[in-house]
């Protein structure tokens, strides 16, 4: 545990952190990366080079340091991230090399002037919240089964079929190893791993079906108006065919529909509706389309995928999909909400922050609405 003195040089310090965090993770970064290569297969080098993931990291140790007294707060945080650790097969052995440039950043920050008081607080820090993660991973880890199913497991592309232009394209994928077939909720994603210049690259996708008990589906977007472009998408577009090998980790995630919600209203943007066609062919499945509304922005109607599939299972008021220029969100937002409703919210940043103002404006309550993000989801942490 903490001295009372460690926690009174937290309390000082992390300020720092909180200011100067993206520097000070990239450095940890650049000297981690430097020192253990192999750490690159497991890092999405897309966030790295984004920032997005050097800032979930530094937002993540912050508000641990100042939440040190009661982490079980922070719970909802600490099992997302986890999910994240464990479908990346991040593992015990990993989290002493984290600490290690940790420290070493800080100390480097502070101009090689790192009093060691200082440093040996934040060591003890780094720590604490090092075991939880741990712990918990190894939960998680068991919980899968043997080696095998800890780890990177080969499955064939089925089915490879352009369902929006884009391109976006929905890949079908079935275990070629002979083990079973794991069940997951819709919500979820997989993780992807593909080799490409002597390197992997990993890439988390949705799932975009309720489990059918035989393969997994996922659309992958492909990038080409925003830098930096995803490598893995890129990858599975332009090179892999029906029947080509790809290796994944098995479902993971936090995401998930509200048990016994009166009324389900899902805002995508663009791809944001791969994660909500599982969330709402499930609904459909369990008899609840009545208590559904889906709100799609896409640039043109050509863009957006699943369409078909949204207009068989959703009465058609329900179905709102708004082309860019029309203004309706705000609208259409209105038209459909009530003081029951959980809104579930998926898109870019800058789409996301737009509907989040709105329904702040609404005076909607923050713990009715879910937001699942592209990417590293703290790094959107505000103040
Ligand atoms: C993802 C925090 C230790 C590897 C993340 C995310 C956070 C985070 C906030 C982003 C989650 C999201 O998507 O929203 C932490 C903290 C750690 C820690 C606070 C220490 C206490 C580690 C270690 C490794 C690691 C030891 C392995 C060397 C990863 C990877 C991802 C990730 C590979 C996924 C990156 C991606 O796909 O974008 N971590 N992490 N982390 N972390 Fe950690």
């Amino acid at each position: 545990p903490l001295s009372d003195e460690q926690k009174q040089i937290l309390k000082t310090t992390s300020p720092i952190f909180k200011e100067n965090g993206k520097e000070i993770t990239s450095i940890i970064y650049k000297h981690m990366f430097a020192a253990h290569p192999e750490l690159l297969n497991i890092f999405n080098r897309t966030n790295q080079k984004n920032g997005t993931q050097p800032f979930a990291l530094a937002n993540t140790v912050y508000l641990a340091i100042e939440n040190i007294d009661h982490l079980d707060t922070l719970l909802p945080q600490i099992l997302l991230i986890a999910h994240k650790h464990r479908a990346s097969t991040v593992q015990p052995e990993h989290y002493p090399i984290v600490g290690k440039y940790l420290i070493i950043a800080i100390d480097e920050f502070l101009g090689g002037m790192g009093d060691p008081s200082i440093l040996s607080a934040w060591s003890a820090a780094y720590n604490i919240i090092a075991s939880i993660f741990i712990n918990i991973e190894k939960k998680m880890y068991s919980e899968l089964g043997d080696k095998t199913e800890q780890g990177f497991i080969p499955f064939s592309i089925i089915k490879k079929e352009t369902i929006a232009i884009g391109p976006t394209v929905s890949f079908t994928l079935e275990r070629r190893d002979g083990g079973k077939i794991h069940d997951y909720h819709a919500g979820q994603y997989i993780t992807l791993r593909i080799k490409k210049d002597g390197l992997y690259h990993i890439r988390h996708y949705s799932l975009i079906e309720p489990f059918d008990g035989k393969t997994y589906s996922i659309a992958v977007k492909q990038e080409k108006d925003h830098e930096p472009k995803g490598i893995v998408s890129t990858e599975l577009i332009e090179k892999y065919k029906e029947g080509d090998l790809v290796t994944l980790s098995l479902p993971a995630g936090t995401y998930a529909l509200i048990k016994d919600a009166k009324h389900h209203l899902f805002i995508a943007g663009g791809i944001g509706i791969s994660v909500f066609s599982a969330m709402i062919l499930e609904l459909h499945k369990q008899g609840k389309s009545d208590i559904t509304t889906l709100i799609h922005c896409v640039p043109t109607e050509e863009q957006a995928a699943f369409t078909d599939e949204m207009r068989i299972v959703l009465p058609k008021k329900q179905y709102h999909l708004l082309l860019q220029g029309k203004r309706l969100l705000q609208e259409t937002i209105a038209k459909t909400i009530m003081a029951k409703t959980q809104v579930y919210l998926c898109g870019s940043p800058t789409f996301m922050n737009k509907v989040e103002e709105y329904l702040a404006q609404c005076g909607h309550p923050p713990s009715q609405i879910h937001i699942e993000a592209f990417q590293p989801s703290l790094s959107l942490l505000k103040d």
